[in-house]
């Protein structure tokens, strides 16, 4: 029994629910093996054909990773944290056999937009609103983020988002193709559920390999995960990283020492 991850299967589609909208569903590490465990179960289950990710309630699809779970950790254990994430949630839906699309209803910040990345497809409600905002708290994206956002909006847009760490709206997340469609709040699911339902029509396995082809071509250059995931456990060592999570939970601006 998941606590974090409400899992719905019908009709060859599984929708996936992050439920933790308390904190507006923060990835924290439970909920981030229960998502793993999903995929997991997915991978072999014949009536799963496509998988939709969402995240409850309207507010939030996921706000990140969970700041208050790792504010303390060493550079090791923020390289740690960011390898474990690579090899069981993000890489592993990424390299999905199978169709996964992201239902971005709300809030898709940091690590929850790194996890819409990680997806093959995304939708955005209109009232979805999207950012990298690590720098802000003095690290960087630790979960693909520094590599699935170029690749999806170029490199000019990515460097503006990640140095501004602000959120961009779903028009400009049209705009920029890091969304294929944006629709209101309340069509949000049934548009994913209708796009699963006509993939469905198609060879489940010619996907897998379209899957395969797809991913092969971008994993050029690859290195560029590994060096984020070292980068993001450097960043832990930093006095920026003190100052700008003890600020967010402390619900105050940082003041960067620039060290
Ligand atoms: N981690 C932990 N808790 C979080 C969280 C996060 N990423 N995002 C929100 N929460 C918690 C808040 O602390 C708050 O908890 P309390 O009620 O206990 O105080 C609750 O969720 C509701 O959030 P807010 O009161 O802040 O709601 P708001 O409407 O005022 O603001 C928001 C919404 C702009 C999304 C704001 O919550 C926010 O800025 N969140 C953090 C976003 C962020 O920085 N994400 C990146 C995380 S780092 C990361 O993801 C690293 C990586 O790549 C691996």
């Amino acid at each position: 029994m998941m606590e974090y991850v409400i899992v719905e299967i019908n009709d060859g589609i599984a929708l996936v629910t992050i439920n933790r909208p308390k904190q507006l569903n923060a990835l924290n590490k439970q909920t981030l093996e229960e998502i793993g465990e999903a995929f997991e179960a997915f991978r072999d289950n014949n009536e799963v054909k496509v998988v939709v990710l969402t995240g409850s309630g309207e507010k939030a699809f996921v706000a990140g990773a969970d700041i208050k779970e790792f504010a303390d950790f060493s550079g090791a254990q923020g390289t740690e944290l960011a390898k474990t994430g690579h090899m069981t949630v993000f890489n592993i839906i990424e390299e999905f056999p199978k169709p996964v699309i992201a239902a971005i209803n709300g809030f898709a910040l940091g690590g929850g937009l790194e996890l819409a990345m990680s997806a093959h497809i995304r939708i955005a409600s209109m009232n979805a609103r999207m950012g990298l905002p690590e720098t802000s708290l003095g690290l960087i994206p630790g979960y693909g983020g520094t590599q699935r956002l170029p690749q999806l909006i170029g490199k000019g847009r990515a460097f503006e988002m990640l140095f501004s760490a602000k959120m961009i709206d779903a028009e400009t997340a049209l705009n920029y193709g890091l969304v294929n469609h944006v629709v209101a709040p309340e069509e949000l699911l049934e548009t994913a559920q209708k796009m699963a339902s006509s993939f469905m029509k198609n060879s489940i396995v010619a996907m897998g390999f379209v899957v395969e082809a797809v991913n092969a071509g971008m994993l050029e250059g690859a290195i560029g995960y590994d060096v984020e995931v070292q980068a993001f456990g450097d960043c832990f060592e930093t006095e920026d990283f003190k100052e700008g999570t003890t600020a967010f939970l402390e619900k105050r601006k940082p003041s960067f020492p620039g060290a």
